[in-house]
Formats: C-alpha cells, sequence, structure tokens
C-alpha cells in the first residue's frame, strides 16, 4: 500500500486504537483466538508446554528489550530518553520473571533465545515497512519504531489477557502473566501519547496508514501462528501430565 494522497486537515489519532475486525478478519480473528485457546489448554496439561509457553514469551520480551535498546534508543530526542530507559527497566524485569519462572519448572533460563521463524519473518516485514513510510514524518524512523511498538504491545496485551482467561485467576501462573499484563497495557498507553505527540496534525493520514500496513502483516501471519502453538500443544501436552 502507498503512503497516499489525501492530506488531514487536522489531527485524528482514531487509527491508534485496535480496530475491530469486520468480515471476513472477525471470522479469521475468532478462528485464531479458539485455536490459541485449546492450544493453551493442552500445553498447560504438562510440564514441557507450560516451560514453551514461559520460553516463548521470553523470547518475546528478550527480542522487545533488544529493540529499545538497538533501535529505539540510540534515535530518540533526549525528551525520549528517559521514558525509553524506564521502558527498557519494565521488558528488562519481564525477562527476569520469565527466566526465573522457567528456572522454578527445572529449565535454564538464562540462555538468550532468538524468535521463532514466524516472528522473524514478520519483524523483517515490519522493517522493510518503517524504511518505506519514514520519509513521510518528521520524525522519520522514530514514527514507524513507536507505530510497530504499539502494535507489538496490544499485541502482548491480547494474548496475556486470553492466557489469563484460559487459566484463571487459581494457576499458579495468574500472578506473574497478570503482573506483565498490567505492564503491557501501560506500555499501550505509553506509545499512543508518544506518537500524539511526535506525529505532527497533518502527518496522522500517513500514520493511519502505516498502522493499518503494520496490522495486516500481524494479521497475515495469524492463523499460521495458531496453528504451530496448536500442533506444539498435541505434540507435548497430548499425552498429559505425565509428559516431561
Ligand atoms: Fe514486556
Ligand atoms: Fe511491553
Amino acid at each position: 500500500m502507498s503512503g497516499g494522497e489525501a492530506v488531514a486537515t487536522e489531527a485524528d489519532f482514531s487509527c491508534l486504537s485496535m480496530p475491530q475486525a469486520q468480515g471476513l478478519g472477525a471470522v479469521q480473528a475468532r478462528l485464531v483466538d479458539r485455536i490459541k485457546r485449546a492450544a493453551l489448554r493442552r500445553l498447560h496439561r504438562s510440564p514441557r508446554g507450560e516451560r514453551l509457553l514461559l520460553r516463548m514469551y521470553l523470547a518475546g520480551e528478550d527480542a522487545t528489550e533488544r529493540t529499545l535498546l538497538e533501535d529505539l534508543l540510540p534515535q530518540s530526542p533526549p525528551w525520549l530518553e528517559r521514558q525509553v530507559q524506564q521502558h527498557l527497566a519494565d521488558e528488562r524485569r519481564h525477562v527476569t520473571l520469565f527466566a526465573d519462572a522457567l528456572r522454578g519448572l527445572g529449565d535454564d533460563g538464562s540462555v538468550r533465545l532468538e524468535p521463532d521463524w514466524l516472528s522473524r519473518r514478520k519483524i523483517r516485514r515490519w522493517q522493510r515497512l518503517a524504511h518505506r513510510y519514514a520519509a513521510h514524518f518528521e520524525h522519520g524512523l522514530l514514527v514507524p519504531a513507536y507505530a510497530t511498538g504499539l502494535c507489538a504491545e496490544q499485541m502482548a496485551q491480547r494474548v496475556l489477557s486470553r492466557h489469563c482467561a484460559v487459566i484463571g485467576t487459581g494457576h499458579e501462573l495468574y500472578p506473574l502473566l497478570s503482573r506483565v499484563l498490567a505492564d503491557e497495557k501501560a506500555h499501550v498507553r505509553l506509545c499512543e501519547n508518544t506518537l500524539r505527540r511526535i506525529v505532527a496534525p497533518h502527518e496522522s493520514v500517513h500514520l493511519d496508514l502505516l498502522l493499518k500496513d503494520i496490522r495486516a502483516v500481524d494479521a497475515s501471519f495469524g492463523v499460521t501462528g495458531a496453528l504451530a502453538m496448536y500442533i506444539a500443544g498435541w505434540v507435548l501436552g497430548g499425552v498429559g501430565s505425565a509428559a516431561r
């Protein structure tokens, strides 16, 4: 999708909120949610499945920490540095929390993990979008970086909300997941507020298009990711609590 020709007459930031899926998109979103809920229930049947879930979270938090450190911090103006440092501290705490939880389940959570190949492909496509859109903004690549960050934090909020709902408040992992969820909700607000500050009113139309493209990339991996998770659940959780 191109940057478009339209010029906004006033700032419209309604694009920051997650849009309600319509039509086929809504059907796909419901399907992905149902498959992932089933996969979560299966993975929780075995310690190996639970360790895989925690490792996936650890890889995600680790990748977020690296993105903040390597991409966002170097290009942040001085007035944003403190905020990025605080965000970085939160994500580092999440890495520690998931690594500790993994060790509690008998895994060595100290190993630095790479995102899986699906996530790496998604990140590469997001990076290409960032470079395509950067010229539309006075703050250049900083805007696509925060737009991608917003979508990633919204995704984390969606994933953790689903997970908390599936396991319920009585589960031993609930305090950890709900604590991280509260932070990710705060990060969504932080990314939204930052985008309102760094995107000029006449640039908001390009932000709208950029966010649509970022979310389209995310959605294009939805079914594949859900099926991969379900297959992992079937393999690791299928034989019940005897699997270790
Ligand atoms: Fe996090
Ligand atoms: Fe976050």
